[in-house]
Order: C-alpha cells, then structure tokens, then sequence
C-alpha cells in the first residue's frame, strides 16, 4: 500500500509522523463511541473514506467554539484493520487479552472502532458524534457508547482524585507514540478501554482507611500512602510497573459516567500506551494479583464490562487512506462485493481476503479469536517486571 510505504520512508528519513490528539489535556466532558463495521466490501469503503474526512469533521465543530479544546482520537481493532486495510498490520496490535481468575473476569468485548472524543463542553462532544454516526450512516452498528463527566476534584465515582500519577508533557508523548520500533506506523499508539461498574454500596460500606488501603493514597488529599503502610495488592502498586529498574508510564483519561435510576455508577477506563503489554501486565497484576492471588481489591468492588484494544495510527495516516483506495476496496469485482456484502461478519467472505487478496495483504492466518491468556504461562511474564 503507497501510505505504508510513504510512512516507512518518512520514518527512515527521520520524518515524524503526526500523532493524532491522544495526549490533550484532561476534558470536562468525553463521548467514548465503539463501534462494529457491517459486514460487505461497501461499508468498509465507506469507513476508509470517513478516515480522511475526520479531520475536517473535527475543525467544523470545534471552531465553533475553539476555547472549548475539542479533540477526537480515532482507533481500530485488529481484525477491523485486516478487514480495512490488510498487511501491513501494527506490530503489537491483537485481540484484547480476556483474563479470568477466581471470579474475578477481564472480558474481551465486539468492537472494531473507536472514537475517543474530548472538550470542555459536552454538546460540542455531543455535536461530533453526531455528525460522526451521520457520515457513517449505516455502514456501522454500535457496540457500546459512553457520555463521561468530570466530576468534583476529577474524583472518580468512588470518591479519589483519579490521574494524578499521570505523564505529562513531553514524558506524556514518550510514553504513548511509536517510534522507530515500528517504523512504519511511527506516530501511532494502542489503546485499551473498559468500562467498570461499581458496587457503591459495598464501597460505602467499607471505612475511609480501608478504601485508602485498597487505592494506595489519601482519599482527601490524594498524598500517597507510605510505602511501610502501603499494601502491595494496593490499586497504585500493582499498577506500577518497572522495566529494568525505570518506571514504564501509561496515559490514562479515565471518566465517570452513570445513571442513578438504573443504579449504575462506572468508571470508563482508557489508557494509552506505546505499547498494550504494559498495560496488559497491569491488567495480569490486577486480576490475577502480583504474586498471583495478591489481587486489586477494587475487582471486589468493580466489574469489568467491556474491553477491547485499538491500534490508533497517525493522522496523517488517516488522511493518506484516500478515496481511489477505498473505491478500489469497494469494488474488486462484482462477484466480490456481491460474495461480502451477503456474508455475515466473522465469516470467510468478510474476512480481509475479501477486500483485499491474500496474496495482496501477505496476511498468513486471520488473527486468532482465541484471547484467553493461558493463566499456566503468567507467573513467567509476571516476573518480567
Ligand atoms: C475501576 C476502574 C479504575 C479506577 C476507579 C481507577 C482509579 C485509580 C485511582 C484513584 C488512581 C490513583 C490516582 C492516580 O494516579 O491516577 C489510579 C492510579 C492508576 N491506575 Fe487506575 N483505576 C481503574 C482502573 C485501572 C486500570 C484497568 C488500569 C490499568 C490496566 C489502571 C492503571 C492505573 C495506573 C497506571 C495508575 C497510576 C499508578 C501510580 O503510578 O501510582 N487503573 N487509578
């Protein structure tokens, strides 16, 4: 494909490529959209050509109010991307690893785009969605959607100020784009989202000191607990991961969102990293505990919803995916299209050899569905940090 090429030479000419908006400041307000791609050659031509559109989608409403920091950061699940745009593919880029230990469940959840979608004032968020599912039209279903809110003192639901240990600034940028490790997909990112629900009532049932403990800091003061009082299955330690003695930081912009009547009290987690097995050894530590069974104790308290892994690639990837490649993807052949536009999704016929050949994509095996992480394996990764 010409765009991967133009973006491997920029990268071996030491050209950086432009990274979509992923480490904006901390919003008021965020939309989370995930969203399935219909199956048929058609609707996947209609999202490729929504890619180089999205930013000019993205100026039109942020212009009117530019004060308000609009932003919108665009993600595609593996087996989207074999399906959009074949080999070759990000790295690291697979199925979110579902884990479960004892109960506890980290689920992998359907969804092959993500729209992360951030400014001061929701309806502005609220207008670009909109205008977002309007381009796409039918081409895609929902998955799941999310309206966050910040709320007092960028408190989470369960009452802690939540992103403080973030990166910031120029440690925030390391920590998220790829670089010369893939070169062809410099600029870009992975992303993890889940969407937690709380059980608030055992929560509030539990002391202030107890849920201290459970956090690893002062709920009012959001001051780290001393390392002598603080347990090692703590939120904060078992999130914290070293790699050759040096802290390996992720960027996360977690929202709480809810609806009382219905009792529903979430946090929507969603962390950015250069590379998920960061993020995925926090999850192993959480669920299954570091060493195992030294789990987080918000699990006992929080349940995990959803989950799913996005490649984001640059922008100027997104604006290079031009409209003759997504005609091209559209109409193969009259046999084709009509073959994938009949077929339902996870079938052979909307799978990537459809839009683009095998032999074209190069892609040996569709990525496996499996994602179990095999639980016998973990205590040797574990053991990498
Ligand atoms: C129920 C969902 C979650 C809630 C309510 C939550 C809440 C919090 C809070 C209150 C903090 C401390 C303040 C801060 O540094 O931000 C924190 C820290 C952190 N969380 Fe979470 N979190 C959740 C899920 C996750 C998940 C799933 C991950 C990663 C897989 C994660 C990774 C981190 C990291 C890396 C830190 C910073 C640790 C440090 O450096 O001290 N969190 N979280």
């Amino acid at each position: 494909m010409e765009l991967d090429g133009k973006s491997a030479s920029d990268a071996a000419q030491g050209v950086r490529a432009l990274a979509q908006p992923i480490a904006a400041a901390l919003s008021r307000a965020a939309i989370f959209l995930v969203l399935d791609v219909k199956p048929g050659a058609e609707n996947r031509a209609i999202v490729r050509s929504f890619c180089g559109d999205l930013s000019a989608l993205i100026r039109a409403v942020e212009f009117r109010d530019i004060e308000a920091g609009l932003s919108c950061v665009m993600g595609f699940g593996s087996e989207a991307w074999d399906r959009l745009f074949g080999a070759p593919r990000p790295a690291e880029l697979h199925p979110f690893k579902e884990i479960r230990s004892q109960g506890r469940h980290a689920v992998a959840t359907p969804g092959d785009v993500l729209f992360h979608i951030r400014a001061k004032r929701m309806d502005l968020c609220f207008e670009l969605a909109t205008q977002i599912m309007t381009k796409l039209g039918d081409a895609v279903s929902a998955a799941d959607e999310v309206h966050g809110f910040r709320y007092f003192d960028d408190r989470d639901l369960i009452g802690f100020v939540d992103g403080t240990e973030n990166p910031r600034g120029q440690e925030a940028i390391d920590a998220v784009t790829i670089g010369a490790e893939d070169a062809g997909f410099e600029g870009g990112t992975y992303v993890i989202v889940q969407k937690y629900l709380h059980d608030m009532a055992g929560w509030e049932a539990l002391s202030t000191e107890q849920q201290e403990r459970i956090i690893g800091r002062k709920k009012l003061s959001d001051i780290e607990l001393d390392a002598a009082v603080k347990p090692t299955c703590s939120h904060s330690s078992l999130t914290t991961i070293e790699e050759n003695g040096v802290e390996v930081k992720i960027l996360r912009d977690n929202m709480p969102f809810g609806r009382p009547t219905q009792g529903e009290f979430g946090t929507y987690f969603i962390g950015y990293s250069k590379s998920p097995s960061t993020i995925e050894l926090m999850l192993q530590n959480m669920f299954i505990g570091r060493p195992p069974g030294n789990y987080d104790r918000l699990l006992d308290f929080s349940r995990a919803v959803t989950g799913n892994l996005f490649f984001v690639p640059a922008a100027s990837f997104l604006e290079d995916v031009s409209d003759e490649q997504a005609a091209a993807v559209a109409a193969p052949s009259n046999a084709q299209a009509n073959a994938s536009s009949e077929a339902p999704s996870g079938t052979p016929g909307d799978s990537p050899s459809t839009s683009l050949s095998t032999d074209e994509t190069g892609q040996a095996a569709a990525p496996s569905k499996d994602g179990s992480l095999d639980i016998g394996s973990l205590k040797g990764e574990i053991g990498h940090e």
